[in-house]
């Protein structure tokens, strides 16, 4: 790749965190970027409306699965109100990169899934 990435992004690329399955996971979700299939699965557990366990696995290009890994180390422990404030410019902060539109799909991808992930949690919890 010729763009300059910095260097934690790379490293959370070549050895990304909190990466596979949670079998007995409450909640999983898959979703993928239209314009590349490329994708993002994750697994959560939940302790009340906290996130207790966050996993993923994925195949794509680097923002976007840096941006998982570094997703799951920011949510870890957190509450799910403060998880869904969470936007754009978190991420671009997360990342430490500013991003033209095309390469901010790619780092978002983590981030819709999550939420996607959380609102299915809440609503099967109210039911
Ligand atoms: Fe597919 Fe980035 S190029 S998510």
């Amino acid at each position: 790749m010729s763009e300059d990435f910095p260097r934690c992004i790379l490293d959370h690329y070549k050895r990304p965190r909190n990466y596979g399955e949670i079998k007995d996971a409450d909640i999983t979700v898959k979703d993928s970027n239209r314009l590349c299939g490329d994708y993002v699965e994750l697994y959560l557990k939940f302790d009340g409306n906290r996130i207790s366990a966050i996993s993923f696995k994925g195949q794509g290009c680097m923002i976007s699965q840096a941006s998982a890994s570094m997703l799951t180390e920011l949510v870890k422990g957190k509450e799910v109100e403060e998880v869904l404030k969470l936007t754009k410019h978190d991420v671009t902060k997360m990342l430490g990169l500013e991003l033209g539109p095309v390469r901010m799909k790619c780092a978002m991808l983590p981030l819709v899934a999550l939420r996607k992930a959380i609102e299915s949690y809440l609503s099967k919890k109210s039911r």
